[in-house]
């Protein structure tokens, strides 16, 4: 079982695997495949839930998908994203909300997108025992206010503010910092200034590990961010099975007599 004590640990040492996952079979893959971390991010909003963006996403979808990944999960570390307003409005329901991540949906920590809101929060939370992932660069829960998903931290001041709010949520008890869509200098130098391990997502090569959202890695979508890879095209396959499907059912081809019984004692019902 993978820890957040491993985790917080691996700083400097082996790179660490993240990736998301929303569903109990996916998980299961990604676990049996040895990924360190399965994140169930609030992502789940565009990759799997058909919104537009990460806003609407309830602490009811992400409980709930939490908790069937972690009854599909052995030894990754399974961390619960809190959605938007799911935090930050009011401390004891921030409390309330991250601890039933952990008492009704089995997570293992919770992801805050993190800010100068998040810092006494993070402290409270990783004082009554729940780890605290922080993340910080592009947090999409800011859409509206910073107009879109752009790079973040590309001058100086940016660059500085981000390095301060990295060191005051080490300093409160994040076990671990996501850094997204950052300048790789900006993100080396942050890494470099944290004893706990950065996880880069578009922020280049040189944090500690590195996440992707799963629908990006599989090719599930019809689009990827840039900084992305896909590993397969799972999309066209699902497109072919599905075509396949459809035209043996119309051609009388399914099902089979493989796929289907038959039993005497009916033969005469009608
Ligand atoms: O919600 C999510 O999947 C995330 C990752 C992109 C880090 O926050």
């Amino acid at each position: 079982m993978v820890t957040t004590r491993d985790i917080r640990e691996r700083a400097g040492d082996e790179p660490i695997t993240m990736l998301t996952a929303y569903d109990a079979p996916t998980a299961a893959v990604v676990d049996e495949v040895g990924v360190d971390v399965i994140l169930v991010g609030d992502s789940m909003g565009n990759a799997v839930l058909g919104y537009d963006s990460t806003l609407p996403v309830t602490v009811e979808e992400v409980r709930s998908r939490t908790a069937a990944v972690a009854r599909a999960t052995d030894d990754a570390l399974v961390v619960a994203d809190m959605p938007f307003l799911s935090f930050g409005v009011d401390e004891a329901d921030s409390i309330e909300q991250a601890g039933r991540m952990l008492k009704e949906a089995d997570a293992d920590a919770v992801k805050l997108e993190s800010g100068p809101h998040t810092v006494d929060l993070t402290r409270r939370l990783t004082e009554l025992g729940i780890p605290v992932m922080a993340h910080l660069g592009l947090t999409p829960q800011h859409v509206n206010q910073l107009g879109g998903y752009q790079r973040q931290g590309t001058d100086a001041e940016a660059a500085e503010r981000m390095l301060e709010l990295a060191r005051e949520h080490e300093e409160a008890g994040a076990f671990a910092l996501v850094l997204e869509h950052v300048p790789a200098n900006l993100a080396e130098q942050v890494t470099a200034a944290l004893d706990i391990p950065t996880i880069g997502i578009g922020a280049g090569p040189d944090t500690d590990g590195q996440v992707l959202v799963i629908t990006d890695v599989l090719g599930l979508d019809e689009w990827s961010p840039p900084f992305s890879k896909q590993y397969a095209d799972l999309r066209g396959e699902m497109t072919e099975a599905v075509s396949a499907f459809k035209r043996e059912v119309e051609e009388g081809e399914f099902p089979a007599e493989e796929h289907s019984h038959e039993v005497d004692d009916v033969d005469d019902v009608y």
